[in-house]
């Protein structure tokens, strides 16, 4: 394909192997190991955030996030979520014993609405679980009122919200947790990995030792805890792929501000609402077509273009039988029929973009 969908960002090999060289010198290669101590001090630093745990994947930091609140099977076993998203954020409930109870989403952000939930889910809930959908900072004030209302906790799933900001702050800050992922397709990345942003000290405390087996420091399991640490190998590509962050959150947001000038006001397109007080990271590019027969149309003809589209997300997670499908979300089924991204990763070029976006110009026109 002349442009793939993503394309994994990677620093320059020697930046790397410089890095390995130290850690099979050390032969210290897991188990809190220097680089990752490091990557975790200049991440925590780059967000602004006090509390900030390195894991092994995107699912797995949900899962230790989870369990650092105490939400699981044996409580009041539902958690408020949208069906608008990856498999990974329903699957970890599940996989948890926890029922997902879907919540329908805005049409213009595609975030989790919840005002829309009632009073039979939220009976049985402890916690709300918002995605920042493609990078889009959810409704964060009414998410948190409606929590404290109902004494509910609240999780967001930042996988795509690395370097995406709110109020001039990381949108990681919000919540008493978010969970990155750091897989290799994202905007920043150590090949597989993760990371939990804690509010609290406490809640900070707990998960390093449930990502250990929840060994305590005599090594003893205080608790019942998993694997989820990082390797040094993972930490060292974060450390490598660190000083060129200016230059990936650049080169995307242009792109992103590329997109936007070729798309807007193209007839049978409409594209993702940006929270009014965020700042687009330029993690994906979606668009919105007028329906899933056009999308299968405009899919076909870019594919014969060399244009590689994916149809994030679909199905609506409250549609999968394995997840229990739990709650009514028209918008959220109709929107992920009708959604495709576009290409967007770093190396991408603004004449890239034109030339993506003329292709789906003409693909629009062949499918009308
Ligand atoms: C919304 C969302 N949550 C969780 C994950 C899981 O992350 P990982 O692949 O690092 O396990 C992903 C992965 O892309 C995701 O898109």
């Amino acid at each position: 394909m002349k442009y793939p969908i993503v394309k994994p960002f990677l620093p320059p090999l020697n930046d790397y192997t410089a890095h390995i060289t130290s850690i099979f010198e050390r032969n210290w290669l897991t188990n809190n190991g220097p680089c990752l101590q490091k990557l975790e001090q200049q991440l925590a630093e780059y967000f602004n955030v006090e509390h900030l745990l390195l894991v092994a994947n995107g699912t797995l930091a949900l899962q230790v996030a989870f369990a650092a609140l105490n939400i699981d099977a044996n409580k009041k076993s539902s958690v408020l979520t949208t069906p608008f998203s990856f498999a990974a954020t329903a699957s970890s409930l599940c996989f948890a014993g926890i029922t997902p109870e879907f919540v329908d989403i805005n049409p213009n952000t595609y975030n989790i609405d919840i005002t829309k939930v009632t009073p039979a889910q939220l009976s049985n809930a402890s916690a709300i679980l918002g995605v920042h959908v493609f990078g889009n900072p959810c409704d964060v004030d009414t998410i948190e009122q409606i929590a404290k209302q109902h004494d509910l906790k609240v999780i967001y799933d930042a996988a795509h919200a690395f370097a995406s900001n709110l109020n001039g702050e990381s949108v990681l800050s919000y919540g008493d947790i978010a969970t990155l992922s750091l897989h290799a397709t994202k905007l920043f990345h150590s090949v597989e990995g993760g990371a939990i942003i804690f509010k609290y000290k406490a809640d900070y405390l707990k998960a390093k030792q449930l990502i250990n087996f929840g060994f305590d420091a005599q090594q003893n399991p205080e608790f019942v805890g998993i694997n989820a640490k990082m390797s040094e190998m993972h930490a060292a590509m974060g450390l490598s792929l660190f000083k060129s962050l200016p230059h990936i959150t650049a080169q995307r947001r242009a792109l992103t501000v590329r997109y936007a000038e070729r798309l807007t006001a193209i007839a049978g397109l409409e594209l993702q609402q940006w929270h009014d007080s965020g700042e687009n990271n330029g993690a994906y590019m979606p668009v919105l077509l007028n329906s899933e027969t056009v999308l299968v149309q405009v899919q076909k003809v870019l594919t014969e273009f060399g244009i590689q589209t994916r149809r994030y997300f679909y199905p609506s997670l409250s549609l999968v039988p394995a997840y229990g499908m739990q709650g009514s979300t028209p918008i959220a089924n109709n929107i992920s029929e009708r959604i495709l991204c576009l290409p967007m990763y770093t190396d991408l070029a603004l004449d890239g973009v034109d030339e993506i976006c003329e292709c789906l110009i003409i693909a629009l026109k062949q499918a009308s």
